[in-house]
């Protein structure tokens, strides 16, 4: 291999960074140029990308956000668009591209891994961690860390007012964020897609487990963890009724983008290193449409078709302590 693209794509995630260096200097380290398209696959369409030798990519390791920015790119489902990619590819001489991306990213590169001859590699680099085929994705932990952070500090609040606090946190359709964080900051109670029934339904849980807590506790606050867009109406309405039938004061936070910054915990560096690194192994082989992934801690080449009509399911022993320790449920 003489020539490798990485480009990163859709929501940015910590550790992204951390994945262009690796992808960087294993190809370097392998004799080959390395270029990075900027925006996603709209640099690909545009032509705009920057060179990466070991100076461009010194310190990056531990930067959050992504130096090559990131984008979804809506145009690149049209067919006459992946025509034009496949054709930069080709004028620039790439002989691998790595996409660095969750689902969305990769449902990309399968189809333009279908019109272009040279090895496409994807990276699941995303912090909801709902790639399947991979144990972590990279920016997950560090997520987590953001909200347990941010949990243990709302904790002290809702404690000195007694208030019950409604946390909504990242994961798009699924529930990684939410049900870790919950448990290893704590909280009372944790909503998750995967386990949704109906908002009257969960309504009373959350009431039934408020009585409990006011009878068996001397501080009447709460912390309820909510998968983002989950609660039909928004969380205004669940604050609003909360607030109705229990009497306790209710504030909702939402956590949002902070979740997605910040540099990298460790376990978010080593992976992106680990996964980088072999993305450019899978690409040496000639492997194609695969994704780099970490599976029982070894790293392995999963085809992408299999990542993107599998869903990744939460661990079970991690949805058994929810329903087992009495401060979740
Ligand atoms: O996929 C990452 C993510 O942060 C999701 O958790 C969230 O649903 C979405 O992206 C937000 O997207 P945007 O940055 O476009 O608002």
């Amino acid at each position: 291999i003489k020539k490798i693209a990485v480009l990163t794509s859709g929501g940015d995630a910590p550790g992204m960074n951390a994945c262009i260096r690796a992808v960087s200097l294993a190809a370097i380290g392998a004799g080959a140029e390395v270029i990075g398209y900027k925006y996603g696959y709209n640099g690909l369409l545009k032509q705009e990308y920057i060179h990466l030798d070991p100076y461009a990519v010194r310190n990056l390791l531990q930067r959050g956000g992504t130096v090559l920015h990131s984008a979804r790119c809506e145009k690149f489902k049209q067919t006459d668009q992946l025509h034009i990619a496949a054709q930069h590819l080709n004028d620039a001489g790439v002989d691998g591209l790595v996409v660095v991306g969750g689902d969305g990213s990769f449902k990309g590169a399968e189809r333009l891994q279908s019109i272009w001859d040279k090895p496409i590699v994807g990276v699941p680099g995303t912090i909801d961690n709902d790639v399947a085929g991979t144990d972590y994705t990279v920016g997950y932990h560090t997520a987590i860390q953001t909200a347990v952070e941010s949990l243990d500090k709302v904790r002290d609040t809702a404690e000195a007012f007694e208030r019950i606090f409604v946390v909504d946190v990242m994961g798009r359709e699924a529930g990684f964020i939410a049900l870790n964080s919950a448990i290893s900051a704590g909280a009372d109670h944790v909503l998750l897609p995967e386990t949704f029934t109906t908002a009257a339904e969960e309504l009373v849980k959350i009431l039934d487990k408020l009585d409990k807590r006011r009878k068996n506790r001397a501080n009447k606050s709460h912390i309820i963890v909510v998968t983002e867009n989950l609660w039909p109406g928004g969380l205004n309405v669940l604050a609003d009724s909360l607030q109705a039938e229990s009497g306790v004061d209710v504030r909702i936070l939402t956590l949002g983008h902070v979740q997605r910054g910040g540099s990298p915990v460790w376990q978010d560096r080593l992976l992106a290193t680990k996964l980088g690194t072999y993305a450019v192994e899978i690409i040496k082989q000639g492997q194609k449409g695969m994704m780099s992934a970490i599976n029982h801690r070894l790293p392995a080449a999963v085809p992408l078709n299999d990542v993107s009509i599998e869903r990744k399911e939460l661990n079970s022993y991690s949805m058994q302590i929810r329903d087992e320790i009495s401060l979740l449920g």
